[in-house]
C-alpha cells in the first residue's frame, strides 16, 4: 500500500533561525567557513571542526562549489573559486578529452608558478606579436628547442619587440640569459615566498626558474605573486596547484575516469539526477575499485534511504537535491523529487544516526535551489556541510556563456538587460548528453533562459560569504560545526514570512510597493 506523508515538504524559506547569544570573540573577520567534503572517522561519533580534521580529508575553505553544468563551471570559473577557498566542478556533458582538458587548464594554471608559452630563436617576431595578441601577455622565454622545458636561452618582454620588428628572429630581439636574474629551482624549488623574494630585488615583472641544467621550469611573475597575496582562502594542492573536481556521469566512466585521474582531478562527482539507482552503484564500485586515491562523492539523493545507499556503496560524501534547481522541470513534468529543506533535514538526522552507529562522519552537499544570500545559512543550520549552486554562478562573467542584452518593450518604454544565457543538463540545449545524466529519460528534464549578469566573481563571492558569516556572527558561531551543534530553527507560515518582510510600508513613490530581494 502507497505510504502516505501528510506534512507537507518545506523550502528554505520555510525556515528561520532564532537568535543564538552573540560573543564577542566571535567576529565576521574571524569566523571560519572551512568544510569537509569527505568522511571520516570521528573517536567521539561527534562532528569534528574542519580546522580540526586530519589531512586526508578533503577539506575546502570556503563552503560553496559551482555545478558541474555546461553554462557554469569551466576552466575560468573553477580557477576563480579555487582562488576564493570554493570548489568548482567541471561538467562531463562534453566529450571525454574536452573535460579532461578542462581539468588540465586548471591544475596548470598554478598560483604563481606558470609553465609558460615559449619559443625558439628562430621563430619570426611576427609570430611572437600574433601569440601576444591571443593570449593577452607578451612576455615569452626563449628555449633552444622551442619547446617548455628547453634550455632557456633569452627573454622576449613587451619591451623588447614591437610591429617594427616583425621580420626579425627572437633571436636578434631577446634579452640574453647574461643579463637575466633568474633562480635554480634547486633553490626555491615551488616556494613563493624564496621566489618573490628574488624578484622583489630583480627590477624585473618576472624570473624565470631554471633547473642545475638550466632548463627552463617555470615563469614567475610579480603581477601573480600580488594577485595571489589578495587570495588568503586560495584552494591549492600539495604542489601548490588549484583544486578542482570533476563530474563523470554513469555511462561512459570506464573511460572518462582514466582521462580526468590523469589530467588531475582531485575529487569526482557522480552526476545523475537520481542517484539512487543501480547504475550509480556500478559507477561507485568501478571508481573506487580501480582509482582508490581519488575521493567520490555520490548523488543526488533526497531520502535517507538514498543516503544509506550511496554510502553503502562506498560514496565518500552525498549530494543531496531532486527537483529544487532553477531551471529543473523534473517535479513538475514527472511528479518525482522532494522540497529542498526537508530532503537536507530527513538526510541530516540520517546522517547523524550514521555517525552515532558507525563513528563516521559523512558531509553532504546541499545542491540547487539557492536564490539569495540567506538561503546558503538556512541550508547550513538544516545541516548541510556544504552547497552546490548553478544558477548563482552562471551569472558571473566566468562562466562559460557570452554576456548577451535582452531588450523589452514595455508601456512604451524600453528596458534592456545585460544577461548571460543559463540551461538546465537536462534541457533541450543539452541535447545528446541528456540521457547520460537521466539515464533512461528521453524527455528534457530542464528548460532554457537566462540570468542576470552580475559581474565578476572577485566582485560578488565575498559579500555572499561575508553575508554567511553574519548571519553566524549574530549567534556566536565560530564555524560551520558550531550552526550544527547549537543552531534551533522555527518553522515558518504564510503569514510569518510576510511579518518577517518590511511590509505595510510605501518606498520611494506611493505606487511601488516593496518587494524583497
Ligand atoms: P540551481 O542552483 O537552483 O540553478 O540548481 C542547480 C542544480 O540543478 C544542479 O547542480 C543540478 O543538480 C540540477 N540540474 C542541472 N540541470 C538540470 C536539469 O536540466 N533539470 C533538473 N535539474 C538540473
Amino acid at each position: 500500500m502507497a505510504e502516505l506523508i501528510w506534512k507537507p515538504g518545506t523550502t528554505y524559506d520555510d525556515w528561520l533561525v532564532l537568535p543564538g547569544r552573540i560573543k564577542k570573540d566571535v567576529t565576521v573577520d574571524n569566523i571560519s567557513l572551512k568544510t569537509p567534503l569527505t568522511k571520516y572517522n570521528s573517536s567521539d561519533s561527534q562532528e569534528v571542526p574542519a580546522e580540526n580534521l586530519p589531512e586526508d580529508v578533503f577539506v575546502i575553505n570556503s563552503p560553496l562549489l559551482s555545478a558541474p553544468m555546461q553554462s557554469v563551471t569551466g576552466a575560468e570559473m573553477a580557477i576563480e573559486l579555487a582562488k576564493q577557498g570554493c570548489l568548482g566542478v567541471i561538467f562531463c556533458s562534453q566529450p571525454i578529452n574536452k573535460e579532461a582538458g578542462i581539468v588540465r587548464q586548471v591544475k596548470g594554471y598554478k598560483a604563481a608558478f606558470v609553465v609558460p608559452d615559449v619559443f625558439s630563436p628562430e621563430t619570426i617576431i611576427e609570430e611572437v606579436i600574433k601569440a601576444a595578441e591571443e593570449k593577452g601577455y607578451s612576455t615569452f622565454p626563449i628555449t633552444d628547442n622551442g619547446k617548455p622545458n628547453g634550455r632557456i636561452v633569452g627573454l622576449l618582454t613587451k619591451n623588447d619587440y614591437s610591429e617594427k620588428h616583425r621580420q626579425l628572429k627572437a633571436c636578434d630581439r631577446m634579452i640574453p640569459m647574461n643579463r637575466i636574474i633568474y633562480a635554480r629551482y634547486e633553490k626555491v624549488g615551488e616556494d613563493i615566498r624564496k621566489a618573490n623574494a628574488i624578484l622583489e630585488n630583480s627590477h624585473h615583472g618576472s624570473i624565470p626558474i631554471v633547473d642545475k641544467h638550466g632548463h627552463l621550469k617555470f615563469m614567475v611573475f610579480k603581477k601573480d605573486i600580488r594577485e595571489h597575496r589578495s587570495y588568503p582562502l586560495e584552494l591549492v594542492d600539495n604542489q601548490k596547484r588549484y583544486v578542482v573536481g570533476a563530474a563523470v556521469n554513469t555511462y561512459d566512466y570506464r573511460k572518462r575516469v582514466p582521462a580526468l585521474a590523469e589530467a588531475g582531478a582531485d575529487i569526482l562527482f557522480v552526476d545523475a539526477s537520481q542517484g539512487y539507482s543501480d547504475y550509480q552503484e556500478a559507477a561507485l564500485k568501478h571508481i573506487l575499485k580501480n582509482f582508490p586515491g581519488i575521493p567520490v562523492i555520490g548523488g543526488n539523493v533526497a531520502t535517507k534511504e538514498g543516503f544509506d545507499f550511496l554510502v553503502q556503496n562506498g560514496a565518500h560524501g552525498v549530494k543531496i537535491g531532486m527537483g529544487p534547481g532553477s531551471i529543473c522541470t523534473t517535479r513538475e513534468k514527472y511528479r518525482i523529487g522532494r522540497p529542498q529543506a526537508t530532503a537536507v533535514i530527513e538526510i541530516n538526522q540520517r546522517r547523524h544516526e550514521y555517525l552515532a552507529e558507525t563513528g563516521i562522519y559523512v558531509p553532504i552537499i546541499a545542491d540547487g535551489g539557492i536564490v539569495t544570500n540567506d538561503h546558503f545559512f538556512i541550508a547550513f543550520a538544516l545541516g548541510a556541510d556544504s552547497v552546490m549552486g548553478g544558477r548563482f554562478f552562471a551569472r558571473f562573467h566566468e562562466s562559460p556563456t557570452e554576456t548577451t542584452e535582452l531588450k523589452e518593450t514595455y508601456e512604451g518604454r524600453v528596458y534592456v538587460a545585460s544577461v548571460k544565457p543559463y540551461w538546465g543538463e537536462g534541457s533541450e540545449r543539452a541535447k545528446i548528453w541528456r540521457r547520460k545524466r537521466y539515464d533512461q529519460a528521453e524527455e528534457s528534464e530542464g528548460i532554457e533562459g537566462y540570468v542576470p549578469y552580475a559581474g565578476y566573481v572577485k566582485d560578488n563571492l565575498p559579500s555572499a560569504v561575508r553575508h554567511i558569516k553574519t548571519s553566524m556572527q549574530k549567534n556566536g558561531y565560530f564555524n560551520i560545526r558550531d550552526v550544527h551543534a547549537h543552531v534551533r530553527l522555527q518553522r515558518e507560515s504564510a503569514s510569518t514570512i510576510k511579518e518577517g518582510m518590511p511590509h505595510d510600508i510605501f518606498v520611494e513613490r506611493m505606487w511601488r510597493p516593496y518587494r524583497s530581494g
